[in-house]
């Protein structure tokens, strides 16, 4: 009698219905995508949202973290988790001046990972936080994703660090990969197509060393009343979570925008687009006269670089990794920059 009822609540879907279901997702994941989280440096936040004595949680290669920062300054990202009985010390954890606080036992925990005081005496060795490598450069906080007991790689920062503004800044959440991104630099026939560019040309090939990629494009940007406005744009690409594109336009002005893309899920990712001037205001009437601006500037490029990767959007919510794509000659270096993705993934994955 039992059996018969439960068998008489299952839901029978026709096959046709049950494939509708789930072919859009089972399209995207087909077997030559590339595996969902590559090694790297991967931005976890604006410098500027981590304010001294501030904690936070966030989403890294599919499990939670939290970073921090002391009173004095330093940051660090590390497990959510505490070792001692595994409160998630994103929920009610709390910075005391230099330490960690668990709200759970009260362990304290220092910059080191060493956990410097138990209310209940010496603290047990064992209870050390688990630190993941944390750079901060060019206004972003970028954490380490690599193979077990391998020593990280670092970023080379752009040369000139003097003179940026701040960065105004957005997240947003895509369904893409960072490789899928990134890729986007390099993939010079969608430009004019997706994007509106016009005479877009390679200023310098593409090249590269380890990590890094560099390459150089010249077009002229569609913009309202005026009609279009000239562009040099340099790619610094330092693995496949963080790219630097710094911009000259006709009237003088140097601009960077950066879009850095980091694994949360499967094809899932927050990436995080920021956009800054190199201030041209010297004195007090130059900064009087130039600093709103550049702050219209930098208002300007954020939204531009925003409208541009909603476009991308469109393409990437459905499209699917294509392993052996059929490259055409106007395409630009793809399937050189896929060689070179290579080395961010487990060797013995055939990408
Ligand atoms: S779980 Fe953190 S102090 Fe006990
Ligand atoms: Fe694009």
């Amino acid at each position: 009698m039992i059996d018969g009822s439960q068998s008489m609540l299952r839901i029978e879907l026709p096959d046709k219905r049950r494939r509708s279901l789930g072919a859009p997702l089972a399209a995207r994941e087909l077997a030559d995508a590339p595996p969902p989280y590559p090694y790297g440096w991967f931005a976890v936040a604006f410098s500027g949202e981590l304010r001294p004595g501030r904690l936070m949680t966030r989403t890294f290669m599919n499990r939670e973290i939290v970073l921090f920062r002391t009173a004095a300054g330093t940051a660090r990202a590390a497990e959510a988790y505490c070792p001692h009985l595994g409160a998630h010390l994103g929920h009610g954890g709390t910075v005391v001046g230099e330490e960690l606080r668990c709200p759970f036992h009260g362990f304290r925990y220092a910059v080191s990972g060493r956990c410097s005081y138990s209310p209940y005496g010496a603290p047990p060795p064992a209870a050390r936080l688990g630190l993941l490598e944390l750079r901060e450069l060019c206004g972003v906080l970028m954490v380490w994703h690599g193979p077990a007991g391998e020593e990280p790689w670092e970023i080379e920062p752009p040369e000139d660090q003097s003179r940026w503004r701040p960065l105004r800044t957005k997240r947003m959440r895509l369904h893409s990969h960072p490789q899928e991104v990134t890729e986007n630099s390099v993939d010079f026939g969608h430009f004019s197509v997706l994007h509106g560019f016009r005479d877009a040309r390679i200023v310098e090939p593409l090249s590269v060393d380890g990590p890094r990629l560099r390459t150089s494009y010249a077009f002229t940007r569609p913009f309202p009343v005026i009609g279009g406005i000239g562009t040099e744009i340099h790619i610094r690409v330092d693995g496949l979570g963080f790219s630097v594109v710094e911009l000259s336009v006709k009237a003088g002005w140097s601009i960077r925008q950066l879009v850095l893309t980091t694994p949360t899920g499967v094809r899932d990712v927050d990436v995080f687009v920021g956009t800054s001037v190199r201030s041209r205001a010297r004195g007090p009437i130059g900064k009087a006269t130039l600093t709103p601006l550049e702050m219209l500037i930098e208002r300007g490029v954020l939204r531009m670089v925003v409208v541009e990767l909603l476009r991308d959007r469109q393409i990437w919510d459905h499209k699917k990794y294509l392993g052996k794509p059929a490259i055409a000659a106007g395409d630009g270096p793809i399937a050189a920059y896929r060689t070179w993705a290579r080395q961010f993934y487990p060797e013995e994955t055939p990408r």
